[in-house]
């Protein structure tokens, strides 16, 4: 198993059609043979459901999309990092977009991974809220303006500002939380620019889990890296 490596491209697969059953094993491999034949540093992060097959089959890390700020314990239905360790998970995506927190429910849910030795990406949407999720030290933060995910319009060309003054703010808060940016980003032009922009790396999902040839788009997504 490698660890989660800078410059880092990590593929939420969501919880689109396109990896239900065991397409989510054939996408992790797909990503597994471009990130041995380009050495570049790829994370997976397969629905929850599909963690623990795909932790034992591929080598590239596997994060899970969301983590519970629950210890173990009387936590029906909740998703823990100790459940997620136990299930091969190296990292999870906290505060999504799609699944958000409130920030005391982020701060637990990074000191429970801190805990199990997971790593830790919390999803924000401006510079601001990028400045306050830094104050509790996660790994990464991933930056995402939400009207952008999902679309075609990648954040380095409608808001490149939003990645720059991002990393100004976190750097100001601390300098050891590396800044990823997402959205709408698709080619190996966009994750070019987002690393120019000062970003460590990229969190994506439609770009590949929704490419007519996966491998391909992200063979040209890490052309640059
Ligand atoms: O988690 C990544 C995400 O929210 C961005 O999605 O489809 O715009 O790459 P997408």
């Amino acid at each position: 198993m490698t660890d989660l490596r800078v410059p880092a491209v990590i593929i939420n697969f969501k919880a689109y059609s396109e990896v239900e059953g065991g397409k989510a094993l054939r996408l992790a491999q797909a990503c597994q043979d471009i990130a041995e034949r380009t050495g570049v540093s790829i994370a997976v992060c397969p629905p929850a459901t599909a963690i623990a097959q795909i932790a034992g089959s591929v080598n590239v890390p596997v994060f899970a999309q969301h983590v519970d700020p629950c210890k173990p314990g009387a936590a029906t239905g909740r998703l823990t990092a100790h459940l997620l360790r136990g299930a091969g998970a190296k990292g999870t995506l906290i505060n999504h977009s799609e699944r958000r927190l409130r920030l005391a429910d982020i701060g637990m849910a990074v000191e429970t991974c801190r805990a199990n030795e997971l790593v830790t990406v919390v999803c924000t949407d401006t510079p601001s809220t990028s400045a306050a999720a830094a104050s509790l030290k996660p790994d990464f933060i991933a930056v995402e303006p939400p009207e952008l995910i999902g679309g075609d319009i990648s954040v380095t060309d409608a808001q490149p500002e939003v990645i720059e003054r991002t990393v100004n703010a976190v750097r100001r808060i601390d300098d050891g939380v590396r800044v990823l940016c997402g959205a709408g980003i698709k080619t190996g032009q966009d994750v070019k620019r987002a690393v120019e922009l000062g970003a460590v790396g990229v969190l994506l999902a439609s770009g590949v889990v929704k490419a007519p040839d996966p491998a391909k788009a992200l063979a040209d997504l890490v052309q640059f890296l």
